[in-house]
C-alpha cells in the first residue's frame, strides 16, 4: 500500500483559467508514489507535443531526470508522439518503459482517409531504445511497486462500452482486423486508509471496466480517485447515462475526467458527482492520502 500518491496533469486538452502552461490534444500526468519515506515517480503517456509538454514541465518544475520509469496506456499518438525524445530528455540508459506488447503494431483509421494513429514511426521500437528505454512489453498485470500495479489487459465485461472509435489493424498475414485497442492499460494504486486510485489514458477498455478490473485485482473495496479520459467524446446519451450510473455505483471520493471525455460526459458526471467531480488541466495536482 502506499501512504501517499500525487497526481500531477503535465499536458491536456486544456489549460486553467490564468494558467501559463500550454495545452494539446493529448494527455500526459506525473505520478508520485510515497511508501514509508521514499518516493517513485513515474510518466503516463507523453501527449503529442514534445515541446508543449517540456515546457510545462519546465514551468511547474517537475524533476524529470528522475523518472523511475514511464508508462504508456496505449498505442495512440495523442499518448506517444515524441516518446523517443522524453526518453532522452529523462536521460537515464536503462529507463523501464512499460507498455503493452501490441504498442507497435499497424493502428489505423480509414475515415476520412487512412491514416496510421499508433506510435508514429520516429517512436518505434528501435528509436526508444537507442534514446535510453528499456522496453517492457506485458499484457499481464505488472507489479510496479508495492500498492502500484499497470492494468494489464481488462477484461470487457459490461454491454454498453466500446473502444469508441472505428480502429483497424493487419496481422502477420496480411489479414485486415477490427482493432479494438486491446493495448488498453490503466494504472492501479492502493492507499492507505482510501482504496482504489485509478489513472487512465483514453479507457478505451470502457471506464466501468478499468474500474472493476482494478478492485478485482487489488482486493480494494472503496474507490478513491479516477484520473484521465473516459473516451465518452462521440457516445450517445444512452452510454454516457449508463457509465455515469455504474461509477455512481462504485461511489468514488473524486472523479476527475478530461482530454478524450468530452463536454457532454463531464457535465453528466458534474451533475451526479457535483464537487466530487472536476475536470483535468495542464498543472492541476491532486493528492490522495489518509
Ligand atoms: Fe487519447
Ligand atoms: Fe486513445
Amino acid at each position: 500500500m502506499l501512504d501517499r500518491l500525487t497526481v500531477t496533469i503535465l499536458a491536456e486538452d486544456s489549460v486553467p483559467y490564468e494558467s501559463p502552461l500550454l495545452g494539446q490534444h493529448g494527455i500526459s500526468l506525473w505520478i508520485e508514489a510515497e511508501r514509508e519515506g521514499s518516493t517513485r515517480r513515474l510518466l503516463v503517456d507523453v501527449g503529442q507535443n514534445s515541446d508543449a509538454l517540456l515546457h510545462n514541465v519546465r514551468e511547474l518544475a517537475i524533476p524529470l531526470e528522475k523518472t523511475d520509469a514511464v508508462v504508456i496506456t496505449h498505442c495512440h499518438y495523442d499518448h506517444t508522439k515524441g516518446l523517443s525524445r522524453i526518453v532522452e530528455a529523462i536521460g537515464k540508459g536503462d529507463l523501464p518503459v512499460v507498455a503493452h506488447p501490441s504498442l507497435f503494431r499497424p493502428h489505423f483509421v480509414v475515415e476520412p482517409f487512412l491514416q496510421h494513429v499508433g506510435v508514429p514511426f520516429e517512436d518505434g521500437a528501435e528509436r526508444l531504445r537507442a534514446a535510453g528505454a528499456r522496453l517492457i512489453l506485458a499484457a499481464d498485470p505488472l507489479p510496479i511497486m508495492a500498492g502500484l500495479t499497470t492494468s494489464g489487459e481488462v477484461p470487457r465485461r459490461t454491454d454498453f462500452e466500446s473502444p469508441g472509435i472505428d480502429l483497424y489493424t493487419v496481422d502477420e498475414a496480411g489479414r485486415l482486423l477490427s482493432d479494438p485497442v486491446a493495448d488498453d492499460l490503466a494504472l492501479f494504486a492502493s492507499v492507505e486508509g482510501r482504496g482504489l486510485v485509478v489513472v487512465t489514458g483514453c479507457s478505451h477498455a470502457g471506464i466501468v471496466n478499468i474500474v472493476h478490473r482494478g478492485l478485482n485485482l487489488t482486493g480494494e473495496e472503496k474507490v478513491a480517485a479516477l484520473f484521465g479520459g473516459f473516451h465518452l467524446v462521440e457516445s450517445d446519451d444512452e452510454r454516457i447515462a449508463r457509465t455515469v450510473s455504474a461509477l455512481r455505483a462504485l461511489s468514488p471520493d473524486l472523479v476527475a475526467a478530461g482530454h478524450c471525455t468530452g463536454f457532454r460526459a463531464q457535465a453528466a458526471l458534474y451533475g451526479a458527482f457535483g464537487d466530487a467531480f472536476t475536470p483535468l488541466g495542464a498543472g492541476r495536482r491532486f493528492t490522495v492520502e489518509a
